[in-house]
């Protein structure tokens, strides 16, 4: 096998995000808006999805040249039949060093207290979950499909009691309709075996209206926690993680924060995000993805062609669009992160 392409900033491939399927049951506000994602949206025919087969010879490929994190996301993975035979495909792929093959998936919560058994079993290692608020009237209304905090928390005490050890959950914050959430989050998930992280809103895709006074700066994030839980800053796991980590003072646990926008990490950005219908994106801003599936259906493509393909795209990789944005380089018609994947 191959070894790690470097892109031409000199970053490694490592980490490739698996969307499944373009739909989700929630219609997030700062996702997909219910106006744009209405009763009659185009989603995705059956046809044009990858099959499980044809995700799992792509994601060889992407393993073979170095990738050893798989993350499956949406929309929402769990909308997707039968996603545990995925992931036990998934789960067979070796990395070629000793490294374990680490392989995630986010999901909004919802359906998860009726999969997670049958995921761990599939061999999934961890599992992150979104949650943007502990009250119901704030979260419905950022939802806006009238889903029920409890459903969310109930798919988090499933994954727990499936045997995920290190469970996350993701908030993302907008200031003046989730703020208030975040001293309520970090109480109820202090102490417990859940690292709740904190992401600054982005403006990604084109349909959400985002506004840079919506971001809450993490720096102002971390201040107001503080003043009521002591905060320690606490070093990063791994190179590339996009989360700062803090653990509270007094011993019950660690928070993060994800500031792709007041403290953009692409100069250390591994990812490579595989759509749903098969184009590879380098960056979650990119206007333009390169079609693998064309080249994974093609019976005359071996492995070794795949992962040449993939190798010479990510070698001219060069984004880095959180470090330049700005109203002058903000590109106008952006992928949505519901089709990309989160
Ligand atoms: P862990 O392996 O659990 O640490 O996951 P992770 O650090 O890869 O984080 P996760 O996949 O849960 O991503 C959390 C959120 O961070 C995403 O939903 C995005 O909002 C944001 N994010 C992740 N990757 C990128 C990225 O490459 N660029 C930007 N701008 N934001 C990202
Ligand atoms: N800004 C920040 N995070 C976002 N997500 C979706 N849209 C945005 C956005 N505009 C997050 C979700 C979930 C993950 C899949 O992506 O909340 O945690
Ligand atoms: Fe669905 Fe996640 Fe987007 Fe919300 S953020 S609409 S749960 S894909
Ligand atoms: Fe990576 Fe693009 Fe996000 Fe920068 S903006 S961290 S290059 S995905």
């Amino acid at each position: 096998a191959g070894r790690a392409p470097l892109d031409l900033r000199g970053r490694p491939m490592r980490d490739l995000r698996i969307s499944v399927t373009d739909r989700c049951n929630f219609r997030c506000t700062y996702c997909m808006p219910k106006d744009v994602f209405g009763r009659d949206y185009p989603f995705l025919p059956q046809s044009s999805l990858l099959s499980f087969e044809e995700i799992t010879r792509l994601a060889a490929a992407f393993v073979s040249l170095g990738v050893n994190k798989l993350r499956l996301t949406g929309g929402e993975p769990l909308l997707r039949k039968q996603l545990d035979r995925l992931v036990s495909q998934l789960a067979a792929l070796r990395t070629g060093t000793d490294e374990a093959l680490d392989l995630t998936l986010t999901t909004n919560g919802s359906l998860l207290q009726r999969h997670a058994a049958a995921l761990r079993s599939a061999g999934l290692g961890r599992v992150t979950i979104s949650l943007d608020a502990l009250d119901d009237n704030i979260f419905k209304r950022m939802n806006d499909a009238d889903y029920p905090v409890s459903d969310v928390l109930r798919g988090i005490d499933a994954a727990l009691a499936a045997g995920f050890n290190d469970l996350k959950v993701n908030m993302v914050v907008q200031r003046g309709v989730n703020d208030s959430q975040i001293v309520p989050m970090a109480r109820h998930f202090r102490g417990t075996r859940v690292t709740l992280r904190f992401i600054e809103y982005m403006d990604v895709g084109s349909t959400n209206g985002w506004r840079m006074d919506e971001v809450l700066p993490s720096r102002e994030l971390i201040e107001r926690l503080a003043a009521v839980w002591p905060l320690e800053p606490v070093d990063r796991d791994y190179p590339g993680e996009v989360a700062e980590r803090w653990r509270y003072a007094d011993g019950a646990g660690e928070i993060g924060v994800i500031s792709s926008v007041t403290r953009a990490f692409c100069s250390s950005c591994t990812r490579a995000r595989l759509s749903t219908e098969g184009r590879l994106y380098l960056c979650l801003f990119a206007q333009q993805g390169y079609d693998l599936r064309a080249l994974v259906r093609d019976a005359s493509v071996g492995p070794a062609q795949l992962a040449a393909t993939v190798s010479t795209i990510w070698s001219s990789r060069q984004d880095n669009y959180s470090e330049q944005r700005g109203a002058h380089t903000a590109p106008k018609q952006k992928i949505e992160m519901s089709y990309i994947g989160g």
